[in-house]
């Protein structure tokens, strides 16, 4: 029989996480504070981070050790299995290899814990007693309740309002991990009541959920905010997913030519891509293909600008230099509500635009069709968020058969669908707005 899983053992979680900052020819611009438009200091951020964050969003270390509490929790669904998606090639007849990294199987249903765990950790050690933030899906914000709940810090999550109403089972299983769910913007914040003010009808955005949860923790005493993507030290935490990843195809005696994943804010495909941009960078891998993949509806990549901008929407945060959007956009409700961000992780954006990372961008049918064709070949329901990179994975897949070419084809499923049916029920009824289809070789260079 025919392998379909590559299975590590608990001892090969990575004990390091893997830091491309220091393997960048040149360094990041830095983020700088929103009054003063200086490069800001550790000083900026200790009133919202643990200087241990601090510390590892600036580092150049190439490599930094995971403590061991940490790795202790991780062994509840680390190492992540590999999957050969055989059936989907089977039905697409193509001689591409297509493999999966399945960070669905987190308690909470995706990769967000691998920086959740993290950061209840160095926070926890910093003696903070309660930490808030933002969610959009409900991945990120199920991910930091669960996680706070295990080291017995107190969670407030701000989530955006059109995905509070679409996913109530989300809120169910924040509030079950002790949380307490707010559907944002709410009239809790200065930031949230004067969005309210301007359009009382909006549908939220994460701009919008960060400016309050960011104001919530600068107001109150013993009170963190915590991000579940973008920033530097979120992408090191998730790079757990891309070192596994590296051993499990050293194991299979491969090594992939296209490597794929949605991004929202950028953190569990540049957490899979960087071990491997580490060799394109080192002149290992030259040809290695690494592509994002975001919904047409919030095209950050492949079409937005590259300079710095606010990560939030009243522009309370540090302005990082990244593709943006612009901070005010508002991204139509779309069910992959983890992708509706207007910028993206300055490490991702500058890598993309250095030339080691491409983009394509999905209408919702696209990604849908592609969620669809993988359940019921696979048998694993995808949130819509990693459809998007199941979409990409089909398209190479089908490039690959039209000029017969054997590529190995990987992809990041990023999470399970489980909570997301509502969005499977508007596709089953026709109700997913449909868009311009632009075919991947009208996209890519
Ligand atoms: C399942 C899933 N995948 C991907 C993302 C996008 O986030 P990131 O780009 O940080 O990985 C989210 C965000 O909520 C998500 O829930």
């Amino acid at each position: 029989m025919k392998r379909t899983k590559t299975i590590l053992d608990e001892n090969d979680i990575p004990k390091q996480w893997y830091n491309i900052q220091a393997d960048l020819k040149t360094p990041l611009d830095p983020p700088l504070h929103p009054q003063t438009k200086q490069p800001i200091t550790p000083d900026d951020l200790k009133a919202i981070f643990p200087m241990g964050l601090i510390k590892q969003e600036v580092s150049t270390d190439r490599y930094i050790t995971i403590p061991a509490e940490i790795r202790e929790i991780y062994r509840i669904w680390r190492p992540s299995p590999l999957y050969r998606a055989r059936r989907l090639e089977q039905v697409l007849k193509t001689p591409a290899e297509i493999y999966y990294k399945w960070e669905g199987g987190s308690p909470s249903g995706s990769h967000k814990p691998n920086s959740a765990v993290a950061q209840a950790y160095y926070n926890k050690k910093e003696g903070i007693e309660r930490l808030v933030t933002e969610t959009g899906a409900g991945q990120w914000g199920s991910a930091l309740a669960f996680s706070t709940q295990l080291f017995g810090i107190n969670c407030r999550i701000y989530m955006v309002k059109c995905s509070y109403e679409q996913k109530p089972y989300r809120r169910i299983l924040m509030q079950t991990w002790g949380a307490e769910v707010y559907p944002s913007p709410t009239t809790l914040t200065n930031a949230g009541r004067e969005i309210l003010k301007k359009t009382p009808q909006t549908s939220g955005s994460l701009g919008i959920s960060i400016s309050e949860a960011v104001e919530d923790a600068a107001t109150h005493d013993n009170t963190n905010y915590a991000l579940g993507s973008v920033l530097n030290h979120v992408v090191l935490h998730q790079t757990v997913i891309g070192l596994e990843l590296k051993k499990q195809f050293e194991i299979l005696g491969k090594y992939p030519d296209i490597i794929c994943g949605c991004v929202g804010g950028g953190s569990n495909f540049a957490g899979t891509a960087f071990p491997f941009v580490h060799d394109m960078i080192r002149g290992k891998k030259p040809d290695l293909k690494v592509v994002s993949i975001e919904p047409l509806a919030c095209p950050t990549l492949t079409q937005g600008d590259y300079r710095y901008d606010y990560g939030d929407t009243a522009g309370l945060t540090p302005l990082l230099k990244m593709y943006t959007l612009g901070h005010d956009f508002v991204p139509s409700a779309i069910h992959a509500g983890g992708l509706r961000y207007h910028g993206d992780s300055p490490l991702l954006s500058k890598l993309t635009k250095d030339g080691y990372m491409d983009a394509l961008a999905y209408t919702q049918q696209e990604i849908f069709q592609a969620a669809m064709l993988f359940a019921r070949t696979e048998g694993l329901i995808p949130a819509p968020e990693s459809a998007h990179a199941i979409r990409a994975a089909i398209d190479f897949a089908q490039i690959c058969k039209k000029r017969n070419e054997k590529k190995i084809i990987v992809f990041t499923n990023s999470g399970h669908g489980h909570f997301d049916l509502g969005a499977y029920d508007d596709y089953h009824h026709n109700k997913i707005p449909n868009g311009e289809y632009k075919k991947i070789e009208e996209q890519a260079s």
